[in-house]
């Protein structure tokens, strides 16, 4: 596909897919040609808007220049310098989990530590407190859930879901960010709350945000971190340091990207790649493709974590390039770390994967440990 049809239209899924690495990184870099407004989509009602609880602005589907003020506000606290500051915080969340689990010697690596890793991490860099932190999971399972099937029923009851949870979420936040105004807690709750240039809905929106995007892509790049190190047999070098852990990482984020696509609909009409693009058509970027494109990555197909520059775009690009991605990096740094020291023996078992069936991950992944 990549090669010999690198942009072409689904009359189905009514979507031109893009492949190519150039092509992907042009789409999210032309912020004039294309957009993540999805409110342009026809299907108003995909975006989870009701009167209870208005459609929630946010910076992953606003073009700049409003973007700019909505991801401003908090940029410094996601840049490399301020994220080391929380790393004792995600080193002591690690260890906790790790002392669970270390008298168990079989456990579900999924549930029982790339679940909670980032779930308890961003809590507490929100500022949430401990007990309503499996509701918290509750929300974000639901936000993120997909039908089963394709029968009206199902869509009807995971979009139900959907709406119930942002509903909940919503009021929670609401209350939370009121009790926080004015007062001088580090926490992000405290940081929106006192942000005069958003409104009260926008910085609802940006806490939700914040759970949304960052949790089960940062279990997933923990699962496929660990499940590719197995299924090459790596898990030893990497604890031994003949392998560097940070790299691997990143090999992983290529190889076996969290979110393997992106949506943008084109504000006009433009030429990609030989094809035309109308205004208003809707283009899915293969993020997945683009970081196995040959052009771009030596023997792409190959899991090769001593690769010296690794450019792939698993954070996406451009102006909405992930807010967490030095959280996420550092996170995975910490756990995969702290795990492999924990444990002399891991041993994942490869021979029955069930993938997500939204984002590329897995269901479970049952570990033996000593
Ligand atoms: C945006 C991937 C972790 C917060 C994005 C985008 C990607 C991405 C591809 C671009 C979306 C677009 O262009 O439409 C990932 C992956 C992660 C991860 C693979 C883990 C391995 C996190 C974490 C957080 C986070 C931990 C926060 C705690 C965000 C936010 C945006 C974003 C707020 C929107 C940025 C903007 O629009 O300016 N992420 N993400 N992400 N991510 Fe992440």
């Amino acid at each position: 596909m990549r090669q010999e049809t690198p942009v072409c239209y689904d009359e189905r899924r009514e979507t031109w897919d893009v492949f190519r690495y150039e092509d992907v990184n042009h789409v999210l870099k032309d912020h004039d040609a294309f957009t993540a407004n999805r409110t342009l989509e026809a299907d108003e009602s995909s975006n989870g808007g009701s009167d209870e609880m208005p459609m929630l602005q946010t910076m992953i589907t606003t073009g700049p220049p409003e973007h700019n003020r909505l991801r401003g506000f908090i940029d410094e606290r996601f840049q490399p310098g301020a994220i080391r500051e929380y790393q004792p915080q995600v080193e002591k969340v690690t260890a906790e989990l790790l002392d669970d689990l270390e008298n168990k010697q079989q456990f579900d690596f999924v549930d029982e530590f790339a679940i909670p890793v980032p779930v308890i991490v961003i809590a507490e860099l929100l500022g949430i407190p401990a007990d309503r932190r499996e509701q918290f999971k509750e929300w974000s399972d639901a936000l993120v859930a997909r039908p089963e099937d394709d029968t009206q029923e199902e869509i009807q009851r995971v979009q139900q879901g959907q709406q119930q949870a942002q509903q909940e979420m919503g009021r929670y936040f609401a209350k939370l960010l009121e009790e926080r105004q004015g007062g001088d807690g580090d926490d992000l709750v405290t940081l929106a709350a006192n942000a005069e240039e958003l409104s009260r809905g926008e910085k609802v929106g940006f806490c939700i945000l914040l759970l949304l995007a960052g949790n089960i892509t940062t279990t997933n790049l923990l699962t496929n971190t660990i499940w590719s190190f197995e299924e090459e047999g790596i898990t030893n070098d990497v604890r031994t340091g003949a392998i560097d852990h940070e790299q691997a990482i990143e090999e992983a984020l290529r190889y076996r990207s969290p979110i393997q696509s992106l949506k943008r609909i084109a504000t006009e009409d433009v030429e990609l790649n030989g094809q035309q693009i109308q205004t208003g058509d809707i283009l899915t970027l293969w993020l997945g493709a683009a970081n196995r494109d040959p052009e771009v990555f030596d023997d792409p197909e190959e899991f090769r974590p001593e690769r010296g520059s690794n450019r792939h775009i698993a954070f996406g690009t451009g102006v909405h390039f992930c807010l967490g991605a030095h959280l996420a990096r550092m996170e995975a740094d910490v756990a995969i770390e702290q795990l492999l020291e924990r444990f002399d023996r891991l041993d994942a078992d490869l021979s029955d994967l069930q993938p997500l069936s939204s984002l590329y991950g897995l269901e479970s992944l049952p570990c033996e440990v000593s």
